[in-house]
């Protein structure tokens, strides 16, 4: 059985995680931390049937896990990562805190000074359709945003194949549990219920860095405008991307790439053409569903992902990079 640590619980996420590896046949959680509410039961903190005594993050036994999973905020996740790491168990991380390569770009992003700049070199963008074989041997695994993880699958065939001509342009949506669990005027319920609000339009979103970090490694893009909105539904992604085409792309050719491209990938489906990439059709699975609408009127495509954004885009995804990671099956536990 492997050992692991859910450290914040608590949260949207942490709570995730707990449902998933619970019913996983090849996991013992071993701890599972708050701070907020220390000493009582993960069931008295939110309804639920796992009554898994909740321990300080401080004082979690690092000694019996192999994997720490962190669903804690950036700047605190980095923290755990290097005690977790000092204590020889590998890290999942659900933060922002080791997606960027570069210590600079996580302080202009985030606005804070890295607290493990140290541990950055080791980390590994947990995107297995990507990243696979270097999620294998690592130790330290940066799970990849909701957002990104949306926008990444759904561009990755059509930027490594070098088909896009100009800036993509990608109109995403999300349900309000990626802001997660606490309470702000934003997520209000009067402020979300029969709205939709875009926000930080254009290329001033935290998880453009990412795309671009991620997406520029397959191959040249000229850009990203990145306009994601709130959306009053409790969770899911919808990225809409509007991508011109290089001379030379029909509809046909567009729909073979994307067939290899996810051939063998166990979670990302390609609808058939007629059929449009929805909210539902991923929702509480760890899916990412891609639909394909060429516009050749305008040498354009518009590309439709969607994920929940609490598995495939936090909690599922990290399962499946433990999966992996340890040499499991890696649909154990996710289907
Ligand atoms: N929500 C999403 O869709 C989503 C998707 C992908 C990635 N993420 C990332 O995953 C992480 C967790 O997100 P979430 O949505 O689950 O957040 P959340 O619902 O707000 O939960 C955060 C958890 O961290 C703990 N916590 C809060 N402040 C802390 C601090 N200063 N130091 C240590 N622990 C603290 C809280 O526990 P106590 O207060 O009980 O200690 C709580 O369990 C974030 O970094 C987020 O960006 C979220």
């Amino acid at each position: 059985m492997i050992r692991v640590g859910i450290f914040g619980a608590t949260g949207y996420t942490g709570i995730e995680l707990v449902k998933i590896l619970a019913r996983h046949p090849q996991v013992h959680i071993a701890f599972a931390t708050s701070d907020s509410y220390v000493g009582k039961k993960l069931s008295d903190a939110f309804p639920c049937p796992y009554d898994i005594p909740l321990v300080a993050h401080d004082a979690a036994p690092l000694d019996t896990i192999d994997v720490a999973f962190l669903a804690l905020p950036h700047g605190a996740s980095a923290d755990f990562a290097k005690r977790a790491r000092d204590a020889g168990a590998r890290v999942i991380d659900l933060s922002a805190d080791f997606r960027l390569r570069d210590a600079g770009a996580y302080k202009k992003w985030y606005g804070l000074d890295h607290h493990a700049p140290d541990l950055l070199p080791q980390a590994v963008y947990g995107l297995p359709e990507i990243h696979r074989a270097k999620i294998k041997p690592a130790q330290l695994i940066a799970n990849p945003g909701c957002y990104p993880t949306s926008v990444i699958l759904g561009l990755a065939p059509i930027v490594r194949a070098g088909a896009s001509d100009g800036a993509i342009i990608v109109d995403a949506k999300s349900g309000v549990s990626g802001a997660g669990r606490k309470p702000s005027l934003t997520v209000h319920f009067v402020e979300v219920n029969e709205n939709l609000s875009p926000y930080n339009i254009g290329r001033a979103h935290r998880h453009l860095s990412e795309m671009e970090q991620e997406l520029t490694a397959l191959g040249e893009t000229r850009g990203i405008i990145f306009s994601p909105h709130l959306l009053p539904v409790s969770r899911g992604i919808l990225s809409t991307m509007y991508v011109r085409l290089k001379d030379g792309w029909n509809e046909q050719a567009l729909r073979d790439l994307y067939v290899e491209a996810y051939r063998a990938e166990p979670f990302v489906r390609i609808l058939p053409g007629g059929q449009v990439a929805t909210l539902a059709h991923s929702n509480y699975t760890n899916y990412c569903t891609i639909s394909l609408h060429p516009v050749a009127e305008v040498g354009q495509a518009i590309i439709c992902a969607s994920i929940d954004n609490l598995i495939k885009g936090a909690a599922g995804q990290a399962v499946q990079n433990m999966n992996v990671m340890f040499g499991l099956e890696e649909t154990a536990g996710l289907l």
